[in-house]
């Protein structure tokens, strides 16, 4: 008798002299149970990464910003450059907007500079000098939060909120551990703005290098535009996504926000999501209470380059279509923004 529940073991385990063909079916059979088994173990390991992924999600949104201000966060700076008059008893909360390039950024500082007490002065470290070492790093900081950074975006002698907007490949990973010590001495505030659909991301930095030899604007090259028709001559290129790599790229794009989290979890921070700002406007009123500021409401002029399904600004869809699908990124391919 065979216990017919063990499919396999019959020709395991049943010890009898081998005809040729016998032998031939146990190969095969063994074989098979080899494919399923490798199967099975990718399977798993897929279901470990989606897990793992989640996991560094749930942490960002689970995770409560420190609202409330005490009292060491708020400052009275002496600029050298100018004098705060009357202002100079009101105190000044220091921040910087931890991001990344196409993900909102721009648009989001426009909004927080159209708030009459806020100063935010940009990408200052997009200029490789300042981010030579940490010590030419720390100096531009020391300047930016003395008020003394003049530019288009400082406001006057009432600003209650100073800052800057820092990619974080502008010199914050390499020199991490210095610059969280400097924000931690110096009290500063973290904003971390990060872009939920990274293919999305994907399209807009592809298309956005391609524009900057194409400037497809009359010969101008534009990141960001303030009008429906600039945002569709801009969209009607096409970029085609390396769908071998793909998988990897945004795998790495999440490690790196997971890591600039982690080194600067100690720092008095608050997490937002383009998306939720983009669907969502009270988020700006946490903002605002975040930076201690009177609410006011907030304006832009820019306007979205990609808008309606990705299906339409992407190439060769079906190949990063069909390499997403199945994948913890799957979500990529519908969500909208
Ligand atoms: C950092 O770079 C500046 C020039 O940008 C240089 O003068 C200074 O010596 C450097 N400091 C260190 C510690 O390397
Ligand atoms: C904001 O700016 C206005 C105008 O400059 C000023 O009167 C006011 O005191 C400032 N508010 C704060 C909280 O600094
Ligand atoms: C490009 O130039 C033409 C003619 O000078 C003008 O009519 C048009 O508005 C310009 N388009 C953009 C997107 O600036
Ligand atoms: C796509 O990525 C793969 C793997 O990284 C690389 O070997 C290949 O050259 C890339 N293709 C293009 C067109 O860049
Ligand atoms: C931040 O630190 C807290 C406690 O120190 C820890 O529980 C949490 O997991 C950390 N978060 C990240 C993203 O590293």
């Amino acid at each position: 008798m065979v216990d017919d529940t063990c499919f396999f073991c019959k020709d395991i385990l049943v010890v009898k002299p081998l005809k040729k063909s016998r032998m031939l079916l146990r190969t095969a059979v063994l074989m098979f149970s080899m494919a399923c088994s490798i199967f099975i173990f990718s399977v798993c390991l897929k279901k470990i990464s989606a897990h793992a992924r989640t996991k560094i999600l749930e942490l960002n949104v689970i995770e409560k910003p420190s609202q409330s201000i005490v009292i060491p966060y708020l400052h009275y700076p002496e600029p050298v450059s100018f004098s705060r008059k009357e202002c100079a008893r009101n105190p000044v909360l220091f921040f910087a907007i931890l991001s990344n390039q196409r993900s909102g950024s721009g648009w989001f500082e426009t909004l927080l500079n159209s708030h009459i007490n806020v100063s935010s002065n940009g990408e200052i470290f997009s200029v490789i000098g300042r981010r030579k070492n940490a010590s030419s790093i720390l100096h531009t900081l020391d300047k930016v939060y003395n008020l003394d950074w003049l530019n288009s975006a400082s406001k006057n002698e009432c600003s209650a909120a100073v800052g800057l907007k820092w990619m974080l490949n502008q010199g914050l990973l390499e020199h991490h551990k210095e610059i969280a010590e400097y924000f931690d001495h110096k009290r500063v505030s973290v904003i971390f703005l990060f872009r939920r659909n990274l293919l999305r991301r994907m399209v807009s930095l592809l298309a956005n290098s391609y524009d900057r030899y194409a400037k497809l604007l009359n010969g101008t090259h534009k990141s960001h535009v303030h009008s429906a028709e600039e945002a569709d001559i801009l969209s009607k290129y096409k970029p085609t996504i390396n769908s071998t790599s793909l998988l990897d790229d945004l795998k790495d794009m999440e490690i790196r926000a997971a890591k600039v989290l982690e080194y600067f979890n100690n720092t008095r921070h608050i997490i937002l999501y383009y998306e939720d700002l983009v669907r969502n406007p009270n988020k700006l009123k946490d903002v605002q209470q975040f930076l201690g500021l009177p609410q006011m409401e907030l304006t832009s002029r820019q306007v979205k380059i990609h808008r309606g399904p990705l299906s339409d600004h992407i190439r060769n869809w079906d190949d990063v279509n069909k390499a997403l699908k199945g994948t913890v990124y799957e979500s990529f391919l519908e969500a909208d923004y």
